[in-house]
């Protein structure tokens, strides 16, 4: 049993036109016109496959292959088809093409499954609104709080929601029912340089990396830029310059293995004459361990309040997102083994650096993923690729370790 590859690389060229724009990226963030563009091909393509659709209160778009069987549970398969503002054609989009070519080869096979089969497309993983928003809603754990303090900002989310006719309600009632559900396989990119360089086919994930995120604001005074001398200036571009490089740091000599990342950076008011009053800062840290992500997050948190005294400010370090690091299913990663040695294919265990809507379906169901190679490693940028090679062994490995779980679990 294989995927048809011909029908899979052309949806993965037609898909990876939908919010291209050449020497730019990929533009598919939340709910922008190229997003909604995809998701409408997606659940099309789907129908013209004579699969059911399904979209929910968290906007999580579904393709379904019932099984025959009266109250089946259901394994879930998927990503995501959001990406990041100047991203590339597969993270997360490669997983929900897969996912969708597994489930048009079962019924293809004419194989009757004792578990239905889905394949979905979850809301804004990549963090434009909250991050994981639609796999948080889909496993009840999404909470008033979180909505409360969103990565994109609680009043884009509420524009964003009301825009796309989405309520909060809505969201935080749209967990299923965790005994409907029998496991989660997410096939993604690497997104980092190891298979590429141990030339091995597919990885099988072991762990993913939690993520602490904040932002951090540091205020000053906005002042005349030529006449203010020096010394009596509170320049808050050097609270934000100071902490920047601190971070850095501070990672690398106290947190061996974890990483830390200041993503935006904005002054205001923002010319050249003026001495910045006010530096806005997206910071985020991970680690694999849960306890050393806290110690992380409080040392980064402390370097900001060090960073505004030495340069006498005011700072606030308001937390946006923490994402718990979790271990994968054994169950799904013995499945996932099988399914390469069958296809003579080869395998090793690595963790996640990247966060996934896996890591967040590991709360109520079985989860694991499996990684096909990133050429040098890029993601988040349009250099992505994986070479078709390894999208189609990826696809291979989904769909056998699909029907051994739908049989096994
Ligand atoms: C998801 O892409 C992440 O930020 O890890
Ligand atoms: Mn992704
Ligand atoms: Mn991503």
């Amino acid at each position: 049993l294989l995927v048809n590859s011909e029908r899979l690389r052309a949806d993965l060229q037609t898909l990876g036109e939908i919010g291209w724009t050449p020497g730019v990226g990929l533009g598919r963030t939340t709910f922008s016109d190229a997003h909604l563009a995809a998701r409408a091909w997606f659940l099309e393509t789907a129908r013209a496959a004579g699969l059911q659709t399904l979209i929910d209160s968290a906007a999580n778009h579904s393709a379904v292959l019932p099984s025959g069987e009266p109250g089946a549970r259901t394994l879930l398969l998927g990503s995501h088809l959001d990406s990041v503002a100047q991203g590339g054609r597969y993270d997360g989009a490669l997983g929900v093409l897969c996912a969708l070519e597994v489930l048009r080869s079962v019924k293809d096979a004419g194989l009757e499954l004792p578990m239905t089969i889905e394949a979905i497309d979850f809301t804004d993983e990549e963090g434009t609104l909250v991050g994981t928003l639609g796999s948080w809603a889909l496993t009840g754990a999404l909470t008033p709080d979180t909505l409360a303090a969103p990565r994109g900002g609680r009043e884009h989310l509420l524009a964003e929601l009301d825009r796309m006719g989405l309520t909060e309600a809505g969201l935080l009632a749209a967990g299923r029912d965790p005994a409907t559900l029998a496991g989660f396989v997410e096939l993604h990119i690497e997104q980092g340089p190891v298979l590429e360089r141990e030339s091995v086919d597919l990885g099988i994930v072991t762990a993913i990396r939690g993520n602490a995120s904040f932002d951090v604001t540091f205020t000053g005074e906005a002042r005349h830029a030529g006449t203010t001398p020096m010394d009596l200036r509170r320049d808050a571009g050097l609270g934000a310059a100071s902490l920047v490089l601190a971070v850095r740091h501070t990672v690398m000599r106290e947190f061996p293995g974890c990483v830390a990342n200041v993503g935006e950076l904005h002054l205001r008011p923002g010319a050249y004459n003026v001495v910045p009053g006010q530096a806005r800062m997206r910071l985020e840290c991970r680690s694999l361990d849960d306890a050393e992500l806290d110690r992380l997050a409080d040392a980064l948190a402390a370097q900001a309040r060090s960073s505004a005294a030495e340069w006498d400010l005011e700072v606030e370090v308001a937390p946006v997102g923490r994402w718990t690091p979790v271990a994968t299913d054994g169950e799904v990663r013995a499945a996932l083994r099988r399914a390469c040695e069958a296809l003579g294919l080869s395998s090793m265990e690595l963790p996640s650096g990247a966060g996934h809507d896996a890591q967040v379906l590991v709360s109520v169901t079985r989860s694991g993923m499996v990684f096909v190679p990133s050429h040098h490693g890029i993601s988040h940028g349009p250099a992505e690729h994986t070479t078709w090679n390894d999208c189609v062994n990826g696809a291979n490995v989904l769909l056998r370790a699909t029907v051994d779980l739908a049989r096994s679990l």
